[in-house]
């Protein structure tokens, strides 16, 4: 019965059934123009005044109507269905649609991020977001077909498991059937593919959801990402490479053929000489970084086994052993390098290969140890205690039984869609990522469990005591250096005018902290209250890449303080602090203190000698209305 916006060229001369949603509406006096947007496209509509009257953007309708040729002069080459337009007979309203919170015929890059995630539905109407969520389906779509093609099997390991350590964090979820236990998410499905090695597969892939508690960055989804996991057994790292090359210039040209590889094969670059030359292990080797249609795949290789640990490192020993492995602790060494095992394990190549695209760390894999005496002695150098050995004594019993040599790969199918599509975070070839503060899209995750809930898996939220208040800790932390200050109660301010009138100070005297998040990062900056910050001075001044002003509630979660209250201390909230010079000029500072009713002055050089600020010059005038 209904034919699809795409296919009403063809239908010139018919009547048909069109739904969709209301894309525009333009009023011309006695009739009306109204774009219809289904999945397909976008056709317009010609209504009378009358049929339109009520019609509004976003409306759900089913249509009826005349498929018309449209006069040569009024043809809109723009549009695929430019060609016609649809006299419409009837209008049925399926749904009537309130007014949305953002526009969705933008990119939508400036709105800020809370309310797109609030409204990821209506965030995924725009184009850009269908784009490339179509786009990512198409990937998959390829990678099953080719890899199928050749063999490889798809299987799908747990979610609820035993720690699967890629170095992040693990989610832990407590059972009910055992109380006071817990599955672990996986980081990665590593242990169960090799195992599907050891069972006789020989060619394993999933579409793999993988889970870390680490800190977001623009490359790096907080909680969950997508990675196409692959294993092989009885192959060379060669082997691994040349599928890897195979597969990702087939998507290109197939998938993105507007886009060109800028070297094929794909060079290959040793760890050291990365780093020498590029000072990184994903050098960006585009030749014009401005052409967005360009594509330089590389691949890192001969990485050193281990990296000297540190208390960063928070699986392998939490920094008591002297190694961490750069890569996991299933990474082979390479067979040259065994015998420094014993005598120098840092100078120890590893079988691993980085696959990198313009400069993101796209994919990351290693042949394998299958010799369950090396993995042991890893384990021993990676400074497992007893009992973190015997969390992984499955897998040197399963070596036990006949394992081939076998290894693989992990490209990010996110980091992938991102970097190939030039967006600036992974969040936004995501469906419905969690923000950079761990809250889902959509649904208000996380969220309290009910008493009842708590009670049947045995467990016992215990509350933090509540820090003393920022107040007091400002109070205490000043008393503590023996400063003088003085001490404002005032009515609620809420902005540095109006602070600087009811405390009767100068607004240049007034000390504005706000919190930013550079590279996503949070951090605090410190201007005059009659300056406010230049964001491309900071940006230079600081080699900061990417700069944004936190939101209401991002300051609220960082600071716990109301946007308009936050003292310049980024140390109370653990951040660093910037200050702009702007403010040293004057003799005493004043700022409110936690509260919109309470602020606080002291003298500048105390200021800063207990704030210990950066200072640097990055203000401008405020125009002040
Ligand atoms: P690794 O930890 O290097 O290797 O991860 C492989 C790839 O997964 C992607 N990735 C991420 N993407 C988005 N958000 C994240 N937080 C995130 N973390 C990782 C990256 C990365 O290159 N089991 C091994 C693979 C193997 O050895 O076969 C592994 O997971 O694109």
């Amino acid at each position: 019965m209904r034919t699809l916006v795409i296919e009403t060229g063809k239908k010139i001369g018919t009547e048909v059934t069109l739904c969709g949603w209301v894309n525009t509406r333009r009023d011309h006096g006695r009739i009306v123009f109204i774009d219809l947007r289904d999945r397909s496209g976008l056709v317009q509509m010609v209504l009378t005044k009358d049929l339109a009257q009520g019609l509004g953007v976003e409306d759900v309708l089913e249509i009826r109507g005349l498929v018309k040729l449209r006069p040569e002069k009024l043809i809109n080459p723009k549009l695929t269905t430019g060609k016609v337009e649809i006299e419409v007979k009837t209008v049925k309203i399926l749904n009537k649609a309130s007014e949305l919170p953002f526009p969705i015929d933008t990119d939508g890059y400036d709105i800020n991020e809370e309310i797109r995630m609030k409204y990821r539905y209506l965030d995924i109407r725009r184009p850009r977001m269908t784009r490339n969520l179509r786009l990512r389906s198409q990937v998959t779509t390829f990678i099953r077909n080719f890899l199928a093609g050749r063999d490889f099997v798809e299987v799908e390991t747990p979610i609820l498991t035993k720690t699967t350590p890629e170095g992040a964090r693990d989610f832990i979820v407590p059972s009910r059937l055992q109380p006071g236990k817990f599955y672990a998410l996986p980081q990665s499905p590593q242990q169960y593919k090799q195992l599907l090695m050891v069972a006789g597969l020989e060619r394993y892939f999933q579409i793999a959801r993988c889970f870390r508690d680490e800190d977001p960055r623009k490359d790096r989804a907080y909680g969950e990402f997508t990675q196409l996991d692959l294993e092989m057994s009885f192959i060379t790292q060669e082997d691994i490479l040349r599928l890897t090359e195979e597969l990702f210039t087939q998507i290109v040209t197939t998938i993105f053929p507007g886009k060109r590889i800028q070297t094929s094969p794909w060079p290959r670059i040793p760890h050291a000489e990365a780093m020498a030359k590029y000072g990184t292990d994903k050098p960006d080797l585009r030749l014009d970084k401005n052409d967005p249609d360009l594509l330089a795949f590389s691949w890192t290789i001969d990485f050193p086994l281990f990296n000297k640990q540190t208390t960063d490192d928070f699986y392998y020993g939490s920094g008591k052993a002297k190694f961490a492995p750069s890569h996991h602790m299933f990474t082979a060494p390479h067979p040259d390098d065994i015998g420094l095992l014993e005598t120098d394990p840092l100078s120890v190549r590893g079988l691993q290969h980085d696959l990198v695209l313009n400069g993101f760390e796209v994919g990351g894999g290693s042949i394998r140890i299958h010799d369950p005496k090396v993995q042991a002695k890893i384990f021993e150098l990676i400074g497992f205690s007893e009992e973190q050995k015997q969390q992984f004594a499955h897998m040197l019993t399963a070596f036990t039984y006949g394992v081939p040599p076998h290894g693989g790969i992990a490209p990010g199918i996110d980091r992938f869609m991102m970097a190939v599509l030039g967006e600036p975070s992974v969040r936004e070839v995501m469906a419905y990522p969690t923000s950079a503060s761990g809250q889902t899209s959509v649904m208000d995750a996380p969220s309290s469990a009910t008493n009842e809930q708590l009670r049947e898996v045995g467990i016992q939220v215990i509350r933090k005591k509540p820090a003393a208040d920022v107040y007091t800790r400002i109070v205490e932390l000043l008393d503590a250096h023996e400063v003088a200050y003085k001490t404002y109660e005032h009515e609620p301010v809420f902005t540095s005018a109006d602070a600087a009138k009811i405390r009767d100070t100068s607004l240049h005297i007034g000390a504005k902290a706000l919190v930013l998040f550079a590279d996503d990062k949070p951090i605090m900056v410190a201007v005059a209250g009659d300056k406010k910050i230049d964001m491309k001075k900071f940006k230079k001044l600081y080699q900061v890449r990417d700069l944004r002003m936190a939101s209401a509630l991002e300051v609220q979660q960082v600071t716990g303080v109301p946007i308009g209250a936050v003292p310049p201390f980024g140390n109370i909230f653990a951040i660093p602090l910037y200050m702009d010079t702007s403010l040293q000029s004057n003799e005493t500072i004043v700022f409110n203190a936690g509260l919109h009713t309470k602020s606080i002055s002291l003298k500048e050089v105390d200021f800063e000698k207990i704030a210990k600020p950066m200072i640097g010059e990055f203000s401008q005038t405020h125009e002040v209305a």
